[in-house]
């Protein structure tokens, strides 16, 4: 189902009759879109830049489920391709900015208030949205896509933690853990299922690996210096012999480094959207958190799914 004018109030609320709903563990409805679990909250935006958005071949798209390393690989990708515009790494925007701030996402800032809003100078994007559903000027054109996934189970995690701090719905009472955890199993969660999101960006990778870099956090995590050579290959802007023999890299990560932004002022204090802490971006930055937190049967539950999932992808987690 497609609508064609998303101002119009009327004709919006029609659409929406027309959508399955459901409602979050933690009290956010859903609508299902196009075949993904989208927060009613941002629905207008995503159909709004789904009709608007105009991508051009220049442009740098970020894309991920939420609580996979967005932040982490935001703070990376502008490290990396404006390297000399602040070769003095104290000049960078990082300080001065909050870190998700630096690719603003499409559907949370950029068509937040206006249906068609001026982006001319913005370069850099982020986005939420699954691989089919996202604006078609960004598959037909030229511009690159950087995909960043994470071990669901700890994606879970971090994401309760996130939504439990911010309370999103003001007055709502959150599921149990078990609850909310059976929801994310039946793919009832912000824009999953998750296998069709990782799978429709793992599969746009296998079939045109210039266009859409496919990267794990736990890669990341165990080599980040590789890592970010790899994404300064695919963007067209690799590192020189001189440049990695001064060490550029390394004060890349250093700089995008957990514990360095979680310290900086800018990430520290205050909050986005109104509701949401700054500092909720950056809680724990670990591998495996969820075994705090997760049964070894919600875990073989999780395993069981997977191997369902992906079985023929060759994706493995
Ligand atoms: P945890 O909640 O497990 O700590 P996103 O940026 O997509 O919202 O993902 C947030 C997750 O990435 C959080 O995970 C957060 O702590 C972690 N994170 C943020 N910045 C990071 C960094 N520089 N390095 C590693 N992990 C980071």
């Amino acid at each position: 189902a497609e609508i064609d004018n998303c101002s119009k109030d009327h004709e919006f609320h029609e659409f929406l009759k027309t959508l399955e709903q459901q409602i979050s563990w933690d009290g956010v409805r859903f609508v299902k879109y196009q075949g993904f679990w989208c927060a009613l909250y941002l629905f207008r935006q995503i159909l709004s830049a789904q009709k608007h958005f105009k991508a051009k071949d220049s442009h740098i798209i970020l894309a991920s489920l939420p609580k996979s390393g967005t932040t982490w690989l935001k703070s990376l990708t502008f490290s990396i391709v404006n390297r000399n515009i602040y070769p003095n790494h104290e000049e960078s925007p990082l300080f001065t900015c909050h870190t998700p701030h630096l690719f603003p996402n499409l559907e949370f800032d950029l068509y937040w208030e206006q249906e068609n809003p001026n982006l001319q100078n913005i370069q850099n994007f982020s986005t939420h949205v699954p691989f089919h559903s996202l604006p078609k000027s960004i598959i037909e054109s030229e511009c690159r896509i950087i995909y960043i996934s994470r071990n669901p189970l700890d994606m879970f995690i971090s994401y309760r933690h996130f939504s439990l701090e911010n309370k999103f719905v003001k007055d709502a009472t959150p599921f149990e853990l078990d609850e909310a955890f059976d929801m994310f199993c039946r793919g009832i969660h912000i824009m999953g299922p998750f296998w069709d999101h990782v799978l429709g960006f793992w599969n746009a990778h296998l079939e045109n690996p210039r266009k859409v870099l496919f990267l794990k956090y736990e890669d990341l995590k165990e080599d980040v210096t590789f890592n970010v050579k790899k994404i300064a290959e695919f963007l067209g802007c690799p590192f020189s012999p001189e440049e990695e023999e001064q060490g550029v890299v390394e004060e890349i990560t250093k700089l995008c480094s957990f514990e360095n932004l979680k310290k900086l002022e800018v990430n520290k204090n205050g909050h986005v959207y109104g509701i949401v802490k700054k500092s909720s971006y950056f809680r724990k930055g670990e591998v495996g958190d969820w075994i705090n937190y997760l049964t070894p049967a919600m875990a073989e539950r999780m395993d069981k799914l997977i191997e369902t999932k992906f079985k023929d992808s060759g994706l493995v987690f």
